[in-house]
């Protein structure tokens, strides 16, 4: 597929009012398309089968759906009752990222400042636009104090590239704009730093091979996808430097959740010495959740691990099944990475430990 000057996944329809548009993930790498969302149903569905995906990407989407629901209120107008309901709705479509109630709830809090029908539709984009643009800027902070850490690898050994591991997509296309994870990895890359990347396939639905790689492909960044298994080899290898990902929630304590598989690249880097980041804005931030135990983690329809989807020899996209007809299937789409196994969180107002005193030192007013 050719390349793309987007940079961002979503954003308002540039001339009709109550429409917005978003890249459809679903068909990365081989298709771009680009979808119209009319109603808050349309985006929730998008939220949940993943044509929208990635804990900040959610809560921009969530945002956005409040203002569709404002666009899209019925006869008795916009009401606190149907802008509620809408809201509650917005937040069960999926149970892990955090920003996705986090988002959600701060347009509904808009909605009770603004008296009733007055601006309501106004206020719910000037919100939405706000936290889109809010989530870049973050995301944008996080590349440059991530970039310290990778020049401080380089500076030590400069004759060859940094090598970073990653895991599933925690790039532009799920954050907004620059990614989390990715961040560090564009700014180094800008910086002249010579950098590789490994891109865990991340199963079930590939989002590192699809979309990790299509998005490093189309910045220039070197990088090379490898099957989930392979990680642990290449750090016993000395061949991986650091690991950076992304999460879905992180709670005030530092306990990690992100895509199902990233715990044991954890618990591959704690036995390599291999230091080990954790990419976020504070939106990710959980300040209720104490521990990851209590953190939510979604499970999907198991024909996710059943089928891939991918480009055939005629370059038609076939879904597939892989294991026997009637072998039952189990899919988790998250897992919890303890705090003691996170090396550093790298937030937009720093780097700190995975530890609450970490965290309250870099945000001590959340
Ligand atoms: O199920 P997804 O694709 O929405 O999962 C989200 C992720 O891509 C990750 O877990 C990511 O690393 C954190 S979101 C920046």
């Amino acid at each position: 597929m050719s390349g793309t000057s987007l940079t961002r996944p979503i954003w308002p329809h540039p001339t009709r009012e109550g429409v917005v548009q978003v890249i459809d993930q679903r068909l990365l790498p081989h298709t771009l398309k680009i979808l119209d969302l009319h109603t808050v149903e349309d985006a929730i569905e998008a939220i949940r089968t993943l044509t929208v995906r990635g804990a900040p990407l959610i809560g921009a989407s969530a945002a956005w759906a409040m203002y569709l629901a404002a666009c899209t209120a019925p006869e008795g107008g916009i009401t606190d009752a149907w802008m509620e309901d809408c809201c509650e709705r917005i937040k069960a479509a999926r149970p892990t990222a955090v920003n996705l109630a986090w988002a959600a709830d701060l347009l509904m809090e808009k909605v009770r400042l603004t008296p009733a029908n007055e601006n309501r539709i106004q206020a719910m984009y000037a919100e939405a636009a706000m936290i889109t643009d809010a989530e870049a800027s973050r995301c944008q902070a996080i590349g440059e104090h991530g970039l310290c850490l990778i020049r401080s690898i380089y500076d030590k050994r400069p004759q060859k590239p940094v090598h970073i591991l990653t895991h599933c997509n925690a790039g532009w296309l799920a954050c907004v704009e620059y990614g989390t994870a990715t961040a560090p990895i564009y700014a180094a890359h800008r910086a002249g730093i010579p950098v590789h990347v490994w891109v865990d396939e991340t199963r079930p639905l590939n989002q590192g091979a699809r979309l990790t790689a299509w998005e490093l492909g189309q910045a220039g960044v070197p990088h090379t996808v490898i099957a989930d298994n392979t990680g642990g080899h290449l750090m016993q290898r000395g061949e991986v430097d650091m690991v950076i990902v992304g999460t879905d929630r992180t709670t005030y304590t530092g306990d990690v959740a992100n895509k199902i598989g990233t715990y044991l690249k954890a618990l591959a880097a704690k036995d390599n010495n291999v230091p080990f980041y954790v990419a976020l804005p504070s939106s990710t931030i959980d300040w209720k959740m104490k521990t990851g135990a209590e953190i939510p983690i979604e499970t999907r329809n198991p024909d996710e691990v059943r089928y891939v989807q991918g480009k055939d020899g005629d370059g038609k996209i076939q879904r597939v099944l892989v294991p026997p007809e009637d072998s039952p299937a189990l899919d988790f789409a998250f897992d919890v990475t303890p705090a003691r196994l996170v090396t550093g969180l790298i937030t937009e107002k720093g780097v700190c430990s995975a530890s609450e005193e970490g965290i309250r030192s870099l945000f001590p007013s959340l």
